[in-house]
């Protein structure tokens, strides 16, 4: 398994919507082994495929240390078939956004369908970190970063911070 370089704020890749997967197959289960081996290495909870370059509507997911259940998540083509009612606050962090957490608020419970790590059709109802997991993946194939649940100023500053960061990291 590789680690893999992950793409942080502002690398436009990140604002593309990514395309559907056609197919599971051993290529696409090698991508999920070595994002699931960078996930664990970054560290984090989960990580969707275009935050290392590859806008395939992929993420890997496990929340398991947090909660003891669950454990290693693979959805291709994930979509979200039901929103809960209620709702939940979480201090959300993104390894494309290096230090920097954000309370958000989402649905405290998702229903999402999927393609396994076999290619089957699967359903799952999750709640808790689980649920705000999914649904922080999910905006990533969308091209939706935490940022975005910011006021246009304080995101407008966030980014700005992040750009000058990138230039002064540049090679000379
Ligand atoms: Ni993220």
């Amino acid at each position: 398994m590789t680690i893999l370089p992950i793409l942080t704020l502002p690398d436009p890749i990140l604002r593309k919507v990514s395309e559907p997967v056609e197919r599971v197959d051993d290529e696409l289960r090698q991508l999920m082994d070595d994002m699931l081996e960078t996930m664990y290495a970054a560290p984090g909870v989960g990580l969707a495929a275009v935050q290392v370059g590859v806008p395939r509507r992929l993420v890997v997911l496990d929340v398991s240390k947090d909660e003891e259940q669950d454990g290693q998540l693979f959805m291709t083509n994930p979509e979200i078939v039901a929103l809960g009612p209620e709702t939940r606050l979480h201090e959300e962090g993104c390894l494309s956004i290096p230090e920097v957490l954000l309370e958000i608020e989402r649905p405290s419970s998702v229903t999402v369908r999927y393609l396994d790590r076999l290619g089957e059709f699967t359903e799952l109802t999750a709640e808790g970190l689980l649920a705000t997991a999914i649904q922080h993946e999910i905006n990533h194939l969308n091209g939706k970063l935490i940022i975005d649940f910011l006021s246009p100023l304080k995101r407008d500053m966030l980014v700005r911070r992040f750009k000058k960061q990138a230039r002064s990291t540049e090679a000379p």
